[in-house]
């Protein structure tokens, strides 16, 4: 009996390029938690329980995400830098202003950020295809549908300038 040798198809064909653009996605993620974290803690006004609870749920949906990107990361072979730190200095994401309480300000500046990371995701989608890596591109086309309802969520509130 001859001994058949199966080659195990890579996942992808660049695993330290993939690891860089994750690690890159995963710091503007771990940045985008705590902006809505500082928007559900000083949002004030006339809407201010509405507000309140849809950018937690927003953290809620973006720390899922978090640690989606972060495990894909491991799993092909990397390591997550997702510290607080690393982030920071990493992230693409523009500075969330610190000084905002009414509701639209904090509309605006949430669909901003929410924005700004939606593009970065979306060329991610289309990198990690590139790559060959068919299931980085699936979990990131996944995060994209989820940010673009929460867009949609954020925008519909109409403060947000078009
Ligand atoms: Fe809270």
């Amino acid at each position: 009996m001859t001994k058949r040798i199966v080659a195990i198809e890579p996942t992808h064909s660049t695993p330290a390029l993939l690891n860089t653009l994750l690690n890159q996605r995963l710091s503007e993620a771990v940045d985008l938690q705590m902006m809505l974290k500082q928007a559900h803690w000083n949002v004030k006004g006339s809407n201010f329980i509405c507000l309140h609870q849809l950018f937690d749920s927003i953290y809620n949906s973006v720390v899922a995400s978090v640690d989606q990107i972060a495990e894909r990361i491991v799993q092909t072979g990397g390591i997550a830098e997702g510290t607080v730190r690393a982030s920071a200095a990493r992230s693409r994401l523009a500075d969330y202003p610190l000084t905002l309480s009414e509701g639209p300000a904090h509309l605006e500046a949430v669909a901003k950020a929410l924005t700004t990371f939606r593009h970065e995701v979306r060329n991610t989608v289309d990198e990690a295809d590139e790559m060959g890596d068919a299931e980085t591109a699936d979990l990131f086309l996944g995060i994209s549908r989820s940010l673009d309802k929460w867009v949609w969520f954020v925008e519909a509130h109409g403060h947000v300038p078009t």
